[in-house]
C-alpha cells in the first residue's frame, strides 16, 4: 500500500517549480511608489502570458529570522509560525520572482531584510565550519527581477539597494534576469508621472515571463 503523502510542510510537496511569478513589495507605505512599480512590472508577466501574484511585506504579519537553526533539520522555517509560512508555499512553486524595494538609508527596506532573511531556511550546510552550503532552490531554473526607488540622483545614494537583493537571490540559485533601479522619486505615487519608466518596467516584467515560459 502506498502511503499518503505529508504536506504539512511546504518542502513536503515536489519543488519543481511552475512558469508563474511572485512580486514582493517591501515599501512600508499604502500607495507607494514601490508597489505601482510592482504592478507594472507583474502587468508585463501577465501581457507575455504567465500568471502572477503581488503580495506586500507591509501587510505581512512576520518577523525576522531568529537564528534558531531548526530549518537545518526541517529543511524549512519551524521556529516560527507567522505570516512567512503562508509564503513559502507561494515562493516555492513559483519559478519566478520580483522583488521591489524603496531605499532606507543606503540598503532596502527592514521589511525586505527581513523577507530575504527568512530565506536562510531554503540553505543546506555541511557540518564543519566555515560550512559548505547550497540552496534548495537551486537548479531549477529560478529566475528574478529586481527594482528599486530613491529619491536621490545615482547609484551611490541608493547604495546597496539592488546588491542586498541581488548577492542572496544568487545565492539562493536565482538567475537575476534585469535590475531597474529608479531615482528622485521621493513623494508616494510619484512615480505614477512617469509613464516611460513605468513602460520600461512592463517591458522587463514580460522579459522575464519569457524566459521562463517552457
Ligand atoms: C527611512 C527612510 C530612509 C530613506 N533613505 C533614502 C536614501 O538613503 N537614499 C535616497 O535616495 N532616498 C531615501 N529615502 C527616500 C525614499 O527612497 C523615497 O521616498 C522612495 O520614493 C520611497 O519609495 P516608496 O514610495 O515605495 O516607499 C528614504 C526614505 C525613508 C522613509
Amino acid at each position: 500500500m502506498r502511503s499518503t503523502p505529508d504536506f504539512s510542510s511546504p518542502l513536503n510537496q515536489p519543488l519543481d517549480p511552475r512558469p508563474q511569478v511572485l512580486g514582493i513589495g517591501g515599501s512600508p507605505r499604502k500607495k507607494s511608489n514601490s508597489t505601482i512599480l510592482l504592478h507594472r512590472l507583474l502587468k508585463g508577466v501577465e501581457q507575455a502570458g504567465l500568471s502572477s501574484q503581488a503580495l506586500e511585506l507591509r501587510d505581512c504579519q512576520f518577523q525576522g529570522c531568529i537564528g534558531c537553526e531548526r530549518c537545518r533539520k526541517d529543511r524549512i522555517c519551524t521556529g516560527l509560525r507567522d505570516g512567512m509560512s503562508l509564503i513559502y508555499p507561494d515562493l516555492i512553486r513559483s519559478q519566478g520572482l520580483v522583488l521591489v524595494s524603496p531605499t532606507h538609508n543606503y540598503n532596502i527596506t527592514a521589511w525586505m531584510k527581513a523577507f530575504i532573511d527568512r530565506l536562510y531556511c531554503f540553505y543546506t550546510f555541511d557540518q564543519q565550519c566555515p560550512r559548505a552550503w547550497s540552496s534548495q532552490l537551486a537548479g531549477q531554473g529560478r529566475k528574478a527581477v529586481l527594482g528599486a526607488v530613491c529619491e536621490q540622483e545615482n547609484r551611490d545614494d541608493m547604495g546597496f539597494t539592488l546588491e542586498a537583493m541581488r548577492r542572496p537571490l544568487e545565492a539562493l540559485g536565482y538567475e537575476i534576469v534585469a535590475e531597474l533601479p529608479i531615482f528622485r522619486i521621493f513623494a508616494g505615487g510619484k512615480i505614477a508621472q512617469q509613464p516611460q519608466l513605468l513602460d520600461q518596467a512592463q517591458a522587463l516584467g514580460s522579459r522575464l515571463a519569457e524566459s521562463l515560459a517552457p
